[in-house]
């Protein structure tokens, strides 16, 4: 079977999961009749100490949602300039909210309360209204870093004093939360909404949830319906979610001990680079050298049977997953030094040839 280290959503339902979705009861979720998904959504808003819970088919769904309730077209968002709803979210806030993307350079993904009062205007008629400050955490493009919580707590306190509310993309949050041993409740209390995924880390097949008051939930109800999220027997893929938020949160500290093995296993392999200290969850970005393009390495790998995605023209991603144990990660190693050594006694006729960025999700 393949070690697919591509991304944490290449995972399938596991055997238990399965039979959760096919016993799951079922009803109109657009009505409210689905006690499956009502379920999901009750406990995932308790989880995080928020009234109420929208349960939606994507990450980028939730996000987009977040961002029309939070907002009226011709407004501003500020986030951080490598951040999944800028990124790699095909100009939703254009096109679905209208708004302005204000973006703040972090370091890793991450920014600071002083950052972000720099970037704040005075009131003046000329300039678009600022709504709305988004954060991620882990940041993907950051390399799964992790948010501190003083610095988020900071931040809100700009967001109050401005009148700003604070969005937060938490696809990794269950992940953050684990790392850091936070409780979900005490890492969401400064957001005003918080977007979590079931089928990363998780392992659910689908869905995410964006979490926040019953005011705003009413809301980006309607803003689900408009973008054609509202589903009807939903309860199905509730139930994967529902099952691995019961199930799989704990276990995310083995993706992080395997992400950790991982990286200190490519360290010692000739040519490869990679920075120890970045690796703090379950994504683990390493570099070849400049002779040998990442693009060259992953397709040696896949054609052994082990997944990693080139990111950039000399960076490679692998993360850490449920359907990967401490074996295939060392089986990865072998295969990784074994390709390196191969490729290395070789000359690489595109090694002047910089590949093209690959897309990472
Ligand atoms: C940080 C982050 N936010 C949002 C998303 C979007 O999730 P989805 O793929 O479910 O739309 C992803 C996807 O990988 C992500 O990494």
């Amino acid at each position: 079977m393949m070690i697919d280290l591509r991304s944490d959503t290449v995972t399938q339902p596991t055997p238990a999961m399965r039979r959760a979705i096919a016993e799951a009861p079922v009803g109109d979720d657009v009505l409210g009749d689905d006690p499956t998904v009502n379920e999901l959504e009750e406990t995932v808003a308790a989880l995080l100490g928020k009234e109420a819970a929208v349960y939606m088919p994507s990450g980028t769904m939730t996000n987009q949602v977040a961002l029309r309730t939070h907002t009226e077209p011709g407004d501003e968002i500020i986030l951080e300039s490598q951040a999944h709803i800028y990124f790699y979210e095909a100009g939703g806030p254009a096109a679905l909210s209208g708004v302005m993307c204000k973006l703040i350079a972090g370091d890793r993904g991450l920014f600071t309360a002083a950052d972000l009062q720099a970037a704040l205007r005075p009131w003046n008629e000329h300039y678009p209204r600022t709504k709305l400050v988004c954060l991620e955490n882990t940041h993907n493009r950051g390399g799964g870093s992790i948010f501190p919580l003083a610095e988020i707590q900071a931040i809100a306190q700009v967001c109050r004093a401005n009148e700003l509310r604070l969005h937060l993309d938490g696809a990794r949050f269950w992940n953050a939360c684990v790392a850091i041993g936070i409780s979900e409740a005490d890492y969401a209390a400064p957001f005003d909404t918080v977007s979590v995924c079931f089928s990363k880390g998780l392992g659910a097949p689908v869905g995410s949830a964006l979490v926040g008051s019953q005011e705003l939930m009413q809301r980006a109800r309607r803003f689900r319906k408009m973008f054609g999220g509202g589903m009807r027997q939903a309860g199905i893929i509730a139930a994967g979610a529902l099952y691995a938020l019961q199930h799989h949160r704990d276990r995310l500290a083995d993706d992080h001990a395997h992400a950790q093995r991982l990286a200190q296993g490519l360290q010692t392999i000739d040519g490869i680079r990679v920075n120890l200290d970045a690796v703090e969850t379950n994504l683990v970005y390493f570099h070849t050298p400049p002779d040998l393009p990442a693009t060259a390495l992953a397709e040696k790998l896949a054609a052994v049977g082990v997944g990693v995605l080139p990111t950039a023209s000399h960076t490679l991603r692998a993360v850490t997953n449920l359907m990967v144990d401490q074996a295939g990660i060392d089986t990865a190693l072998e295969h990784i030094a074994a390709a390196m050594a191969q490729l290395r006694s070789q000359p690489h006729p595109s090694s002047t040839v910089v590949a093209p960025t690959v897309t990472q999700y």
